[in-house]
């Protein structure tokens, strides 16, 4: 057998090197890397035996045995419940309510299953005190306060629960990995231990994992590619909503999003996110306007706001919260090119309310017309909202699904609705209560909303 050879670990990254380098060229971290000797020396070329193959025509598909949380929004994320034996990843930053949630899944799950709560993080009191606050209190929910891996998973071997929660992953220490808690190597042999276990006894484990500064999961990457799904809880410490957000997922589309308002009892899920997300929305302010974008399977409606100023800078500032920053200066540069109004001299600040973040083509028309409501001082007409992409041409290109997004503008209450010209083949409009306005280019959607107001 080959003799395991030393390498060079990047911590941020879990990028590995033969040699020492001041700088990791996977993530661009600086002194990062440190000598691990690896556990296991990789077989040699030739060592292994054939196995039976078989055609792919004669595997019995099982259904996969699915555990419901008692929370609809987190089993719809989840791709429809927890899967029975899989590894699943929960990140977010710290004080974000990871262990809030799942010590809240754990009641329910604990209706009809052996649940093991595994917090290196937290002792047996903190704990309870918690459990007592979410009313936490079921016969078959077992506490390990713990950090030595060693100890957890032969704990799990003997107690056989059908579900572990590991809060959290940077907490445990493998002896035999050989570094301290938090690092790469542990927290990859912590995980490995723990994938092992979960497809050896079709036990079903969450993991908890920090996020870095940076907004990677701590200790990293890699934790990335062993796990069946990873899912990412995001929001602001200042505000109580919470974004659960599916970023990997082997047993359902990832992009579903699932909302959650922290609360004085726990979390408490958010159905309609819609409503949510416009209730703050100010009337007959300039600048504003309401998108309709796609977050998974469902239609999400969200403020986006823009305020244009006098710049005081050689160079006016652009500033895009929850929108990319480059597409806002392209949309820019079409207002000014095809629509002839000029941003030059001025500020501009772009805002999504509500911690989304609009990556779909479709928030361009919205994000365009707040953007000259903003410069034009003109509030667009209330009871509207805009769907489209926008070309180079200043075109309004197609966007997917349009009457699911129609139907969602119709069922909070919206009176019109600008959508791509094109977008309206094949879509009876007398359907519909909202007045939809097909548009083709920038120009015409600007006279559509001047016209109204
Ligand atoms: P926590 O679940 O401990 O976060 P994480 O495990 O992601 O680090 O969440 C802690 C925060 O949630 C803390 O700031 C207090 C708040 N909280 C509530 O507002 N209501 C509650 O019922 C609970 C349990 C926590
Ligand atoms: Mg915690």
């Amino acid at each position: 057998m080959a003799k395991a050879k030393d390498v060079y670990l990047c911590s941020e990254c879990g990028y590995e090197t033969v040699k020492w380098l001041g700088k990791c060229p996977s993530c661009g971290s600086w002194n990062s890397f440190s000598l691990v000797t690896p556990i296991a020396s990789p077989a040699g070329r030739g060592s292994g035996r054939a196995a039976p193959v078989s055609p792919i025509s004669g595997i019995a598909a099982e259904e996969d045995i699915r555990y419901y949380t008692g929370l609809s929004e987190l089993d719809r994320v989840l791709g429809g419940g927890l899967v029975k034996g899989s590894l699943v990843l929960l990140g977010g930053d710290p004080g974000i309510g990871k262990s809030t949630l799942l010590l809240q899944i754990c009641q329910s799950l604990g209706e009809s299953l052996k649940v093991l709560y595994v917090s290196g993080e937290e002792s047996s009191k903190q704990l309870k005190l918690r459990a007592e606050r979410l009313e936490v209190d079921s016969e078959r929910l077992f506490v390990l306060c713990c950090g030595d891996m060693d100890t957890v998973l032969a704990t799990i071997r003997a107690e056989r629960p059908a579900v572990v929660v590991i809060d959290s992953i940077q907490t445990m220490v493998l002896s035999s990995a050989g570094s301290s808690a938090g690092s790469v190597t542990q927290v990859r042999e912590c995980a490995n231990a723990l994938l092992a276990v979960a497809k050896e006894n079709d036990i079903s484990i969450i993991l908890v994992g920090h996020v870095t500064k940076e907004g990677n999961l701590a200790g990293p990457r890699i934790l990335e590619h062993m796990v069946d799904a990873v899912f990412q809880f995001e929001g602001e410490q200042h505000h109580s909503y919470r974004l659960l957000r599916a970023v990997k997922n082997r047993y359902g589309a990832t992009n579903e999003i699932a909302v959650f308002e922290m609360q004085d009892k726990g979390l408490k899920q958010v159905a309609n996110p819609s409503a949510m997300l416009l209730s703050e929305r100010p009337e007959g302010v300039s600048g504003s306007c309401v998108v309709c974008v796609l977050e998974g399977s469902r239609p999400i409606l969200a403020e986006v706001q823009a305020l244009i100023t006098r710049s005081g800078f050689a160079s006016p500032r652009r500033m895009a919260t929850g929108f990319d920053y480059n597409r806002m200066s392209l949309l820019l540069a079409v207002l000014e090119k095809r629509a002839g109004y000029t941003f030059a001299n001025l500020d501009a600040y772009v805002n999504v309310v509500g911690g989304l973040r609009l990556d779909e083509p479709a928030s361009d028309l919205p994000i365009a017309l707040a953007l000259v409501s903003g410069l034009r001082d003109k509030p667009i007409p209330a009871g509207m909202l805009a769907i489209g992409e926008i070309g180079l041409g200043g075109e309004i290109r197609s966007v997917i699904r349009i009457e699911d997004r129609i139907r969602e503008a119709e069922r909070l209450g919206f009176t019109r609705c600008l959508v791509p010209q094109s977008s309206l083949t094949g879509l009876e409009l007398k359907r519909f209560k909202i007045k939809v306005v097909g548009v083709r280019d920038i120009v015409e959607a600007l006279r559509s909303i001047a016209d109204n107001s």
